[in-house]
């Protein structure tokens, strides 16, 4: 008796292993974060994320053009916020020439086709530094679904493609949705964060947009790690409630919610490589310890094996240069 199947015939050169390959990655797969600051002609490297950048306006316009010549085609946008204009409100969160507003209109001067997605939470607004309105020591949920889905409102006004709620209150996008379509602005989309874990993999983010929490933690609104049913609950009540698309979040120690949900869903699922993530293959790839763009591919590509069809990743530039 032979042995008839022999699985390494397909591993047997490059040529028949792409041929059998299940998944790829390409520029269009991404999401590309961008961190805006005040002032002029600022480029500042963030100490925990080295290669990664806050520009001020005038700066992001070349950063923009560059990511669009690259066929890179979507980004998340996030601003850092000067202390003075934070408070328990979000006021300027919702200031119509605020610093997010500027920038959705930046990015759409330079790149009409461009798709500007933008953060939606408290967080960079906030006093606290907490996603939502403080009470007693307490984020409240309901006046802050009403004070994001005014901040949603603003960005669409502005110009946003995509609005992207990453605060995991109760019913947000509920409340989102219903003032869109109030106001017409149909064509809105909202990529909802719908399984976002209170996770420490976001330290190297909060050091960019100086946005840590003043007291206590995230856990009485992100997710316990713990826990990977309730991720599926989450995602479905989004769904319901209007999100467009669905993200994950963290990435990489989170691939079987990835999948979970893939399965589970008719939308298009979104994960995002925190920048946790980013920092400690920068950090090994540093010391000489890893291969920089081999574990970069690999990570990348257990994304979409597990079933996200978008990341959002501080690698897209570094990967598309890979990619040639
Ligand atoms: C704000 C927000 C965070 C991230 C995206 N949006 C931080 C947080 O929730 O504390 C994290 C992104 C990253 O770490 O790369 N709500």
């Amino acid at each position: 008796m032979h042995q008839l199947r022999r699985n390494r015939r397909l591993r047997t050169n490059d040529s028949i292993r792409s041929l059998v390959r299940e998944h790829t990655i390409t520029p269009n797969d991404f999401l590309v974060p961008l961190f805006v600051v005040e002032g002029n002609n600022v480029k500042q490297e963030i100490a925990s994320m080295p290669g990664y950048y806050r520009y001020s306006l005038d700066l992001l316009k070349n950063e923009v053009k560059e990511v669009w010549a690259m066929g890179l085609k979507a980004v998340l946008l996030f601003v850092k916020v000067p202390d003075n204009l934070k408070d328990n409100k979000g006021t300027e969160a919702l200031n119509p020439d605020g610093l997010m507003q500027r920038a959705i209109k930046t990015v759409k001067d330079v790149a009409p086709e461009m798709l500007v997605m933008t953060d939606v939470a408290l967080d960079p607004y906030s006093s606290y530094g907490h996603d939502g309105i403080v009470e007693d020591g307490y984020i409240v949920n309901d006046p802050t679904c009403e004070v994001l889905a005014q901040m949603s409102l603003s960005h669409a006004k502005a110009g946003a493609d995509f609005v992207a709620p990453s605060d995991m209150m109760d019913g947000r996008i509920l409340a989102i949705r219903t003032l869109l379509e109030e106001e017409n602005y149909k064509n809105t989309g909202i990529m909802s964060y719908s399984a976002k874990y209170a996770s420490g993999f976001y330290g190297p983010f909060r050091d960019a947009l100086d946005s840590a929490p003043g007291f206590g933690d995230k856990k009485t609104y992100q997710m316990d790690f713990a826990n990977r049913d309730e991720a599926i609950k989450e995602t479905l009540m989004d769904i319901e409630e209007g999100a467009d698309i669905v993200m994950v979040k963290p990435g990489l120690a989170y691939l079987d919610i990835v999948r979970d949900v893939r399965d589970v869903v008719d939308v298009p699922v979104a994960v995002y490589q925190v920048s946790g993530e980013y920092a400690m293959l920068k950090a090994a790839a540093a010391k000489g310890w890893l291969d920089h763009d081999a574990i970069m591919m690999e990570q990348l590509i257990a994304f979409k094996r597990a079933g996200a069809q978008i990341i959002a990743s501080y690698f897209a530039k570094d990967v598309v240069k890979l990619l040639g």
